[in-house]
């Protein structure tokens, strides 16, 4: 069974507490938060207040992935927002470890995203200190995009990595999931599935994501 991750992204702005509901009614354990400053991504999001009364509404655990440039300056501000796990851009922290340690000290899983241009072997030396490891399967900034195919080498080359050096790191896959391409990357390697427009543009969003969490290797 894969862990799925429904994106809040795609979901209707104007009704969050009822698609927070929708999610607390479903098989999804996590809920993926997508944050964006408008610089490390050509787009801008929601950031600290809306996190915070998304936590008021969600039971499910705040996986809080930031596209934003000096994401140590607000990772405080985000736990206090009520995040559980925060994924920071291997491209953006010039100190990734110190980054890392930050958000492990707050009380939250720490988490590293890498772009579709970045090798895994980057992760080399950050991986043994990571929760999961995020592999962006589109260019980040909106949904709605297409999966880019070459991601699922990336994904078996990761679970190859954590495997051999035993450790216990997830591996998180974003960007264009569907319920067509989830099995395939579950047999490469994935744990977590984030799906964004999938399930919230589904006619049927609680059976989409029981279809995702029964992709299992
Ligand atoms: C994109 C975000 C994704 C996005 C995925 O930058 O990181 O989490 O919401 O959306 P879909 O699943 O629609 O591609
Ligand atoms: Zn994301």
């Amino acid at each position: 069974m894969s862990i799925v991750a429904p994106s809040l992204l795609a979901a209707n702005f104007l009704k969050l507490e009822d698609e927070c509901k929708m999610v607390n009614a479903s098989e999804a354990e996590w809920l993926h938060l997508d944050v964006m400053d408008g610089q490390f991504v050509p787009n801008i999001s929601f950031g600290i207040p809306v996190i915070e009364h998304v936590r008021k509404a969600t039971t499910k655990f705040c996986d809080v992935h930031l596209m934003i440039e000096t994401p140590e300056n607000l990772v405080s501000a985000f736990k206090k927002a009520g995040a559980d796990s925060i994924i920071i851009h291997y491209e953006v922290c010039a100190n990734l470890h110190r980054n890392i340690q930050q958000i492990k000290e707050l009380g939250m899983k720490a988490a590293v995203a890498i772009n579709p241009h970045t090798p895994i072997f980057m992760l080399d030396d950050i991986l043994a200190d990571l929760h999961h490891v995020l592999i962006m399967t589109v260019n980040p900034g909106f949904g709605g995009q297409e999966f880019i195919p070459h991601s699922l080498k990336k994904v078996e080359k990761l679970r190859r990595m954590i495997d051999e050096r035993k450790l216990d790191v997830l591996i998180e896959v974003d960007g264009g999931i569907t319920v067509e391409n989830a099995q395939s990357l579950v047999n490469a390697g994935a744990d977590v599935l984030v799906a964004g427009n999938t399930v919230f543009s589904s006619a049927d969003p609680k059976e989409t994501i029981k279809k995702l969490k029964a992709c299992s290797r």
